[in-house]
């Protein structure tokens, strides 16, 4: 079976799955997490080399302001715990998304999980965290027009290649797989342009009960398709 390098993940379905069980949603946030830790090493232990997950968008500022709240204080110690998880499984952490409107205790925390596993040479682990992707772009394209005003760069020069290093993903290539649990199917601002020829897989499952099992089945679909790129199948 082949592996995917890159897998992307929008895990949805954390209040849905709480709300099945009767509880309230920010228990299902803290089983959505206590999850990751899970899927992540089954990830690296499959020979997945980079995960990317999505945590926090740029749109979930207009959920109601308790359960913001809630998921700022999960992701604190999620990050605490995370940098504990990183040494111990050799994990590379970086996060993409907008920092800059965190708290400053979070963004410190985020960055010294960066820094501290900084050289771990296993899984490559992507929290998107106030993250979009056309607010990506928008940063990246006030990047490029500074470059051009400074004659860093001519706009002639601008390529698809130039343009995706000026994306929080500058160093990270384009996701294979990407899996969204919990039955919508829309990718809610993710990766738009990384995910152009990526394969879709789409699982009812909701994340907090999404298991190693879970992903296989993924990739085993990924492995029955046929990947194009534009392209012909390669006899
Ligand atoms: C995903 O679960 C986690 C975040 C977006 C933070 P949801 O909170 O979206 O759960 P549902 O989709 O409402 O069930
Ligand atoms: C997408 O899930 C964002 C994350 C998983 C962090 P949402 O649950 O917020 O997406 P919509 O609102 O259903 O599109
Ligand atoms: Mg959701």
């Amino acid at each position: 079976m082949v592996i995917p390098q890159h897998v992307a993940i929008i895990l949805d379905g954390n209040g849905r799955w709480a709300k099945s069980k009767m509880m309230p949603r920010n228990y299902g946030h803290v089983r959505g997490a206590q999850n990751l830790e899970v899927i992540c090493e089954d990830a690296y232990k499959m020979g997945i080399k980079y995960l990317t997950v999505y945590l926090f968008s740029t749109e979930n500022w207009k959920r109601p302001e308790d359960e913001v709240n809630a998921l700022m204080k999960l992701f604190r110690s999620y990050t605490k715990t995370c940098v504990k998880t990183a040494m111990k499984n050799n994990m590379k952490v970086r996060t993409i998304g907008d920092p800059s409107v965190l708290d400053e205790d979070l963004r410190e925390s985020l960055r010294v999980l960066e820094e501290t596993s900084k050289n771990n040479t296993g899984l490559n682990f992507q929290i998107a965290i106030n993250y979009g992707g056309r607010d990506e772009i928008v940063r990246a394209i006030r990047k490029v027009a500074a470059d051009c005003v400074a004659g860093h760069i001519s706009p002639e020069e601008i390529t698809e290649e130039k343009f995706a290093g000026y994306l929080d993903t500058h160093d990270i290539p384009d996701p294979d797989l990407l899996i969204r649990t919990s039955g919508e199917q829309r990718l809610s601002n993710y990766l738009i342009w990384q995910l152009a020829y990526t394969e879709f897989y789409f699982t009812d499952v909701p994340w907090p009960a999404f298991t190693k099992e879970d992903l296989k089945k993924a990739i085993e679909k990924y492995n029955s398709r046929e990947r194009r790129f534009g392209g012909v199948k390669e006899e």
